[in-house]
């Protein structure tokens, strides 16, 4: 069942757990995703970053995300993840996204307000909302993280531009870490008092220790993203695969197992935010 962005965090809000948003890149990956939020019961997200919707893949690949999301028992939806410009934005809603995320975390502070309560308006037209990021979470590949989202600007941020959830930098980053990182829980309790309790997004939920990502979902972070360990779980299989001898050429049959380990790594994901039996 396809729904929108406020649909799922409402479920998450009222059951006290996260939703797993996570990146897909190809038919297999989203075909993965959909068989463990079935197989588990629960409410997922299925999201993309903004460059396959600048390249045609987002136009292939959107008709497959919304047949498995229409298709599928549990509600699903379909996000742009980290839309830099109202470019994306605007052709991910062509594109029957039903979750925009506007990242305009690396702006001054006033124009990243401006440009995401504008996006926030247009979708509002469409009954799709909004994802805003205050603070920017960069990579792993950085020396050092940026500066951490204080409480006060994430308010007026929330105020102002009347975003659905807001991901905060409290101590992720997008990638392999090095080593596990260590959240600041009291900030997101902070930043959730301060914004009459929205809903926060932890980006960079890859690598990130089990009992950090529980206690940042007991803190209040309501969808949580998941990208490189979805990579890294389909092409390891496949690199495993290539090595057998007896290995199909086939490349549909071939596909079988990656698309399993896949599904494999989500069901992980989904237990441990606490989303399974929740549809
Ligand atoms: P990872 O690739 O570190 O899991 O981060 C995913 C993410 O936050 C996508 O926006």
């Amino acid at each position: 069942m396809l729904v929108n962005l406020k649909y799922v965090l409402n479920l998450a809000e009222k059951g006290g757990f996260c939703i797993p948003a996570f990146n897909v890149y190809n038919m297999e990956t989203v075909m993965g995703v959909i068989k463990a939020a079935e197989e588990m019961k629960a409410p997922i997200i299925m999201q993309v970053y903004p460059r396959l919707m600048k390249e045609e893949t987002g136009y292939y690949l959107s008709p497959i995300i919304l047949a498995a999301a229409e298709k599928a028992t549990v509600p699903v939806c379909f996000h742009l993840d980290h839309g830099p410009s109202e470019l994306e934005t605007t052709r991910s809603l062509r594109y029957g996204a039903t979750g925009i995320m506007l990242d305009g975390s690396t702006l001054p502070f006033e124009e990243n307000i401006a440009l995401t309560k504008r996006v926030v308006d247009t979708c509002k037209f469409v009954d799709v909302q909004v994802e805003g990021e205050l603070g920017h979470i960069g990579t792993t590949k950085d020396d050092e993280l940026d500066e951490f989202t204080t409480a006060d600007d994430a308010k007026k941020f929330v105020e102002e531009t009347g975003v659905a959830c807001l991901a905060v930098a409290v101590g992720t980053a997008h990638g392999r870490y090095k080593k596990p990182p260590k959240l600041d829980i009291e900030r997101i309790k902070a930043i959730r008092e301060a914004t009459n309790n929205t809903a926060l997004v932890l980006h960079g939920g890859s690598g990130v220790p089990d009992e950090e990502i529980k206690a940042a979902v007991k803190a209040g972070v309501r969808k949580m993203n998941f990208a490189t360990d979805i990579c890294y779980a389909f092409l390891d299989c496949c690199l495993e695969e290539l090595q057998k001898p007896e290995r199909t050429v086939a490349v549909d049959n071939f596909m079988k197992k990656p698309i399993e380990a896949v599904k494999d790594f989500c069901i992980t994901r989904i237990k441990l935010v606490g989303a399974d039996g929740k549809a």
